[in-house]
C-alpha cells in the first residue's frame, strides 16, 4: 500500500525529535511501504537537500540505538522531500495538491496530512485542505495535541475538522494511548478470565495513576506557561489511561465499541465544584532543586516564564467513577514536572483480607502496570516466610517484564500510532466526543483555579510535590507507591 506522509509543521520540534525518528524505526523494521513519501512543508525556503542535511544533524541528538547509521540515513532521506508553504494562502494548497499529483507512480493509496504545528493553525489548515479538495476518501488527518485550550476552543477545531473530513479520518493523537504497556492494559483486562471479576469495587480499595517526569519545561517556557500540567497531562494523557482502566469491556475490538465504552467513564467521573476543588486538587510549581544530581532553577527562572506566573507543574486530584462497579472508589491522579523521578506507573491497591489469621500488619495485593522507564507488570502478593514462631507473611512480587518478553516486537508509541494512521485503524486514537467530554470535566478546576487567591503551592524541583498531595491520600489511610 502506498502513501504520501505530510507533515505541517516540517522544522517544527515535534517533528524532528518523535515525529521522524519514529518513521525511521518504522523504516528500519521494514514497515514502510514501497513507493512511500514523507513530505515537510514549513516556512522557510529550502531545497530537498538543505532540508535532509538539517535532518541529518538533528538525528544526532536521537538515542543510541536508535540512531540511523551513515548509510541508512541516506536510504531513509531518500524517502523524504520538502517544500515552503505559507499556511495562510490559498494557492499554495494548490501547489501542495499538484505536488502530490506529481507522483512516478499512480496516486497514493492513502495520503495521510499530520498537523504538527500549533492548535491555533489547525481550522485554517483543515479549511484549506477542504478548500483545495484536499479531503477525499482516501485522505487522513491526524491532529496532534493540545487540541483546544478548553470546551470552546476544541469544540471549535472539531466543528470546523467535522465540516471537511468524517470523523472515520480524523485522528486525534493521544501519545500516551501509543505505549506498549497501555495496550498490554486492554490485554490484561479483556485477554484474561481471571482479572475481570475483580476488577471492581468489591476488591479494589483504591487506584493512583502517576506520571512523573525529572525534565523540567526547559526551553518550551511559552507554551508551558500558557498551558500548565492539567491541559498538558491530566486532560489528555492521565484521563485516557483512567478510561482504559475503568471502561466496561467492550463489545468487541473496534474502534467505536472501544470509544463508546470510553466515553460513558468520562460521563460518569463525578463534576468537580469550587468546593472539592478545594478539597480535592492539589496544583504545584516547582522551585529550585536538584534533578538528576544536578542543581536545577524553579519554574519562575526558566526561559521565558513571566516572574508572576501561577502555573502549575504538578496536579494531584481525587476522584470518583459514579457507576454500579466503581462507586465510591477513589481515583487518584498525579503528574509533574521536575519530581524526584521519570516514573509513569498505574498503582491497583487491592483491599485487605476480610479476617487476619496470620500475625503482624496484615498487607493488601498490589498491581503494578508500569508504563515507563520499564514496560511491565508486577503483582505483589504475599507468601508464608517461615519462622520459629509460627507463619508470617511477607511480600514477593510476580514480576514480568514485556521489554525483555517481547524485545524483538517493540514498538514506540509514535511508531505505532503513525503506522495505525497510515493504515486507518483509530482504535488507538481520541473521538471528538471523548475529548470534549474531558475538557467539560477540567473545566471546572481551571475556572476555581483563576478565582482562588493563592497560587499554586511551591515544592522542591527533586521531590514528589507538594506535601498536600500526600495528604490527600493520607487523609483516606492510603499512601503514594514511593511512601510504601
Ligand atoms: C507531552 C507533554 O504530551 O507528553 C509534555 O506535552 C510531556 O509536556 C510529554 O513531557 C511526556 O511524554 P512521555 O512519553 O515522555 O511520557
Amino acid at each position: 500500500m502506498s502513501f504520501d506522509l505530510v507533515f505541517f509543521g516540517g522544522t517544527g520540534d515535534l517533528t524532528w525529535r518523535k515525529l521522524m525518528p519514529a518513521l525511521f524505526q518504522a523504516f528500519r523494521h521494514g514497515k514502510l511501504p514501497g513507493g512511500a513519501r514523507i513530505l515537510a512543508v514549513a516556512r522557510d525556503e529550502q531545497s530537498d537537500d538543505q532540508y535532509r542535511d538539517w535532518l541529518r544533524e538533528r538525528f544526532k541528538e536521537v538515542e543510541g540505538a536508535k540512531r540511523p547509521s551513515q548509510e541508512e540515513f541516506e536510504r531513509f532521506a531518500a524517502l523524504v522531500f520538502y517544500r515552503r508553504m505559507d499556511l495562510s494562502q490559498a494557492e499554495h494548497y494548490g501547489h501542495l495538491k499538484q505536488w502530490l499529483a506529481e507522483r512516478p507512480e499512480e496516486p497514493a493509496d492513502t495520503v495521510v496530512f499530520y498537523l504538527a504545528t500549533s492548535p491555533h493553525l489547525f481550522t485554517q489548515i483543515c479549511e484549506q485542505l477542504g478548500a483545495a479538495g484536499l479531503n477525499h476518501e482516501r485522505v487522513r488527518v491526524v491532529l496532534e495535541k493540545p487540541l483546544g485550550h478548553d470546551l470552546k476552543s476544541a469544540q471549535q477545531i472539531n466543528r470546523v475538522v467535522r465540516s471537511v473530513f468524517d470523523e472515520a479520518q480524523a485522528f486525534r493523537i493521544d501519545h500516551y494511548l501509543g505505549k506498549p504497556s497501555v495496550q498490554n492494559l486492554m490485554a490484561l483486562r479483556f485477554g484474561n478470565a481471571f482479572f475481570e471479576p475483580l476488577w471492581r469495587r468489591e476488591s479494589i480499595a483504591n487506584i493512583q495513576i502517576t506520571l512523573a517526569e525529572s525534565l523540567g519545561v526547559g526551553t518550551r517556557g511559552p507554551f508551558y506557561d500558557g498551558t500548565g500540567a492539567l491541559r498538558d497531562m491530566i486532560q489528555n494523557h492521565a484521563l485516557q489511561l483512567l478510561t482504559m482502566l475503568a471502561m466496561e469491556p467492550p463489545a468487541s475490538n473496534d474502534a467505536d465499541a472501544i470509544r463508546d465504552e470510553k466515553l460513558k467513564v468520562l460521563r460518569a467521573l463525578k463534576p468537580f465544584t469550587p468546593e472539592t476543588v478545594a478539597r480535592d486538587v492539589v496544583r504545584g510549581q516547582y522551585r529550585a532543586g536538584n534533578a538528576d544530581g544536578k542543581a536545577v532553577p524553579a519554574y519562575l527562572d526558566e526561559g521565558k516564564v513571566p516572574a508572576d506566573s501561577r502555573t502549575e507543574t504538578f496536579v494531584a486530584l481525587r476522584t470518583e467513577i459514579q457507576n454500579w462497579r466503581w462507586a465510591g472508589v477513589p481515583f487518584y491522579l498525579r503528574t509533574g514536572k521536575r519530581l524526584a523521578a521519570r516514573d509513569a506507573q498505574i498503582v491497583v491497591n487491592f483491599r485487605q483480607v476480610p479476617h487476619a489469621i496470620f500475625p503482624g500488619k496484615p498487607r493488601a495485593n498490589r498491581l503494578i502496570i508500569k508504563l515507563q522507564p520499564e514496560d511491565g507488570l508486577e503483582l505483589q502478593l504475599l507468601a508464608a516466610k517461615g519462622s520459629a514462631h509460627g507463619e508470617t507473611l511477607a511480600p514477593v512480587s510476580l514480576d514480568l517484564d514485556f521489554d525483555k518478553a517481547f524485545a524483538a516486537n517493540r514498538v514506540g508509541a509514535y511508531e505505532r500510532l503513525l503506522l495505525d494512521a497510515i493504515a486507518g485503524r483509530l482504535n488507538l486514537f481520541v473521538r471528538s466526543d471523548e475529548q470534549e467530554q474531558a475538557w467539560r470535566w477540567v473545566e471546572p478546576i481551571l475556572d476555581a483555579w483563576a478565582r482562588e487567591e493563592e497560587g499554586p503551592r511551591p515544592y522542591t524541583a527533586g521531590s514528589w510535590g507538594p506535601a498536600a498531595a500526600s495528604a490527600l491520600v493520607a487523609r483516606e489511610g492510603f499512601t503514594w507507591p514511593e511512601e510504601v
